[in-house]
């Protein structure tokens, strides 16, 4: 088991802490594992195998984003930003440059 997620002496670091970069780490690797599959799917040639890493990913899908949202819940500024970016029609680089202003 890796305890590598921190960059700080853990013991230092708040409970609170701890716990939002944990969550990090989980966003990190629910990530990862929607990219596997993602793989795995594009070259699996079995179409009964190929469902069921499909809805494995699904699953994969519902984990990031529980994670995410645990995540924005604890940083206000984080969730603005993802507010102002996300779901949003038009240019996604303008929509960025305007969340940065409306943080800031
Ligand atoms: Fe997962």
């Amino acid at each position: 088991m890796g305890f590598d997620q921190y960059h700080e002496p853990a013991a230092e670091l708040s409970q609170k802490t701890r716990t939002f970069v944990r969550m990090l780490t989980s966003l990190t690797e629910e990530a990862e594992a929607i990219g596997w599959y993602e793989q795995r799917i594009s070259l699996e040639k079995d179409n009964a195998a190929k469902q069921i890493m499909e809805k494995a990913q699904e699953e994969e899908f519902i984990h990031f984003a529980m994670n995410l949202e645990f995540l924005l819940r604890q940083k206000k500024k984080w969730k603005t930003v993802m507010q102002n970016v996300l779901f949003k029609p038009g240019d996604i680089v303008k929509n960025s440059e305007q969340a940065e202003e409306e943080v800031e």
